[in-house]
C-alpha cells in the first residue's frame, strides 16, 4: 500500500513538471529593461512602471538609493489585485518593519487594519511619512541584453503607500519614486528573487533630454549600438556599507541603503588635490565618506573639499577666460576658449583614486562641465556647506553615458566612464522589441 501511495505520488509530481501548461508560465528572463527619461525642468530622472489590474503606467523618479517602491495610493489608486501586507506576515518581516499600523477612520486605500508599516521618503526634498506596505502585479520588459524581450509579471510585488503631499518635489506628474537601494525590498532585490537571475543590475543615464537611457535588472550583456557590450568594459571598486542610515525617517541601528564608495583622493591633470583625508572615509556617527546619487543633478562636495577642487582645477585652466559665475556653479569660463574632444570639452580629466592609485573613475569633459549657455561653461560642481552628512555625493550629470554596475551579492561597483570614448552612448540600446 505505502509503496504504491509513493509511486502515484512521484507520477503526479513527473506529470506537473512536464506538463505545458506550467512549462509557459515558467519562462525565467535572465534580465529586465526600464526605459528612463531625463525631465529638463526638474533634472529628475523619470522611469515608468506598469503597475496594477488592470495595468497602469505609473511615472516614477528613480532613485538609486532608495530603500524601496513607492507610490501615491491617496489620489488615483484603482486595483483589483492590491492587497496590505499584514502585520506579522512573512512579507512584513522581509521589508524589516518595526511598525504595525492602525487606522482611525476605519479601512481606507492606503489604511488598513493591522498592516505593515514602512516610511517612504521624498529624497529629493528630504520628506518622509508613514505608509501601509501593499503588494500589486508589476508587468516588465525582459530582455536578452540587446532588445527588449517578452514582457513578464511580477504578481506581488512589494512597495509602499505614499501620500500626494510626499509628491511636492518631484517632476510633475510623477507618483512615486523607485527606489534601487540595498534593501530586500527594492526593486533590484525583488525582481532577482521573482525571476533567480544574480542580484545584479545596472544604471546607464542619458545626458540629454530627448533621448532614453536604461537600467538592466540582471546580469549583462548590455548591448549598446552599434553592438558595443558595455559590460565588458568594467573596473570594480568595493561597495562600502554605512553603518548609519541616510534616509529622512529610521530606526536606531539602521545601516544606509544608499551605494557608498571609498574614494581616496581626487586629482585634476594627474596631480593629487590636497583634502583633509578625514572626510573621506565614514565615521561612526555615519558622518563623511562618497555615495552616488541620482536624486542630485550635480556632485555636491563638502565646502573645503569644494574649494580645493575648484581652484585646482582653475589653475590648470589658467590659460582659459574665466567669466560670471552662474548659479550653482562657481567655476565658469567663455566656451569660445574651449576645444572640443569626443569626450567633451577639453578640461583636464578630474580622477575619483579608489582603493588603490591604479584604480580611479575618470570624469571627463562630458560629465564635469555644463553648458549654462551659449557662450558660458561651467565645471558641474556644487558646494555642499560645512559639515553635510556625506562628503561627495556624486550626481546625476556626473553619471550621465557611464554604465554603472551595481553587484549586490559581491557588493562591489563596476563603472566604465565615459562610453563617449567607445563611440556609444546610454541612449544607444535598442528599445525595438523583437518579442
Ligand atoms: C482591508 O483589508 C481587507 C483584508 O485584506 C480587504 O478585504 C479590504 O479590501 C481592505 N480594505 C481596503 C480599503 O483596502
Ligand atoms: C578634517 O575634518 C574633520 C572632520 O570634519 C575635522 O574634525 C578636522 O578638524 C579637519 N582637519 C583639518 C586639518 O582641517
Ligand atoms: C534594433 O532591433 C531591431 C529588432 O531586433 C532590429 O530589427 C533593428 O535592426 C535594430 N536596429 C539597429 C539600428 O540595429
Amino acid at each position: 500500500m505505502a509503496s504504491t501511495f509513493l509511486h502515484l505520488l512521484l507520477c503526479s509530481i513527473l506529470l506537473s513538471v512536464f506538463s505545458p501548461s506550467l512549462a509557459q508560465t515558467s519562462f525565467r528572463p535572465k534580465a529586465l529593461v526600464l526605459p528612463v527619461s531625463k525631465d529638463a525642468a526638474s533634472l529628475q530622472y523619470i522611469t515608468h512602471i506598469n503597475q496594477r489590474t488592470h495595468l497602469v503606467s505609473i511615472p516614477l523618479t528613480l532613485d538609486l538609493g532608495g530603500q524601496f517602491l513607492w507610490v501615491d495610493c491617496d489620489q488615483g489608486y484603482v486595483s483589483s489585485s492590491y492587497r496590505p501586507v499584514r502585520c506579522g506576515s512573512a512579507q512584513c518581516s522581509l521589508t524589516r518593519s518595526k511598525a504595525c499600523g492602525e487606522c482611525f477612520s476605519g479601512p481606507v486605500k492606503g489604511c488598513n487594519y493591522s498592516t505593515c508599516v514602512l516610511s517612504p521618503d521624498n529624497t529629493v526634498t528630504g520628506t518622509a511619512t508613514s505608509g501601509e506596505v501593499g503588494e500589486d502585479a508589476v508587468s516588465i520588459q525582459s530582455t536578452d541584453g540587446s532588445n527588449p524581450g517578452r514582457v513578464v509579471s511580477v504578481r506581488r510585488l512589494l512597495f509602499t503607500c505614499g501620500s500626494t503631499f510626499l509628491l511636492e518635489g518631484l517632476a510633475s506628474r510623477v507618483k512615486g519614486m523607485a527606489g534601487l537601494g540595498r534593501s530586500r525590498v527594492a526593486l533590484p532585490s525583488q525582481f532577482s528573487s521573482a525571476f533567480s537571475f544574480n542580484r545584479k543590475f545596472s544604471i546607464c543615464l542619458s545626458s540629454s533630454t530627448k533621448s532614453t537611457g536604461v537600467v538592466f535588472f540582471g546580469d549583462g550583456p548590455y548591448v549598446l549600438l552599434p553592438k558595443v557590450d558595455a559590460s565588458q568594459s568594467l573596473t570594480y571598486t568595493p561597495l562600502i556599507t554605512n553603518p548609519v542610515s541616510t534616509a529622512s525617517a529610521y530606526f536606531q541601528g539602521e545601516a544606509s541603503v544608499e551605494y557608498f564608495i571609498g574614494v581616496k583622493s581626487i586629482k585634476i591633470n594627474g596631480k593629487a588635490v590636497p583634502l583633509n583625508a578625514t572626510l573621506l572615509s565614514i565615521d561612526s556617527q555615519g558622518y563623511g565618506g562618497t555615495k552616488i546619487s541620482t536624486v542630485h543633478p550635480y556632485t555636491v562636495l563638502e565646502t573645503s573639499i569644494y574649494k580645493a577642487v575648484t581652484q585646482a582645477f582653475l589653475k590648470e585652466l589658467s590659460t582659459i577666460t574665466r567669466v560670471a559665475s552662474v548659479s550653482p556653479f562657481g567655476a565658469c569660463f567663455s566656451s569660445k576658449d574651449i576645444g572640443s574632444t569626443r569626450v567633451g570639452p577639453a578640461v583636464p580629466p578630474i580622477d575619483l583614486v579608489l582603493q588603490r592609485q591604479s584604480v580611479y573613475w575618470r570624469v571627463f569633459g562630458a560629465n564635469s562641465m555644463v553648458q549654462v549657455s551659449d557662450n558660458v561653461l561651467c565645471l558641474g560642481f556644487v558646494d555642499g556647506g560645512v559639515n553635510p552628512r556625506t562628503s561627495i555625493v556624486i550626481g546625476g550629470r556626473q553619471l550621465e553615458d557611464n554604465l554603472l554596475q551595481f553587484d549586490l551579492a559581491t557588493s562591489r561597483l563596476g563603472f566604465s566612464s565615459s562610453l563617449l570614448s567607445r563611440q556609444t552612448t546610454c541612449s544607444n540600446f535598442n528599445f525595438t522589441s523583437n518579442a
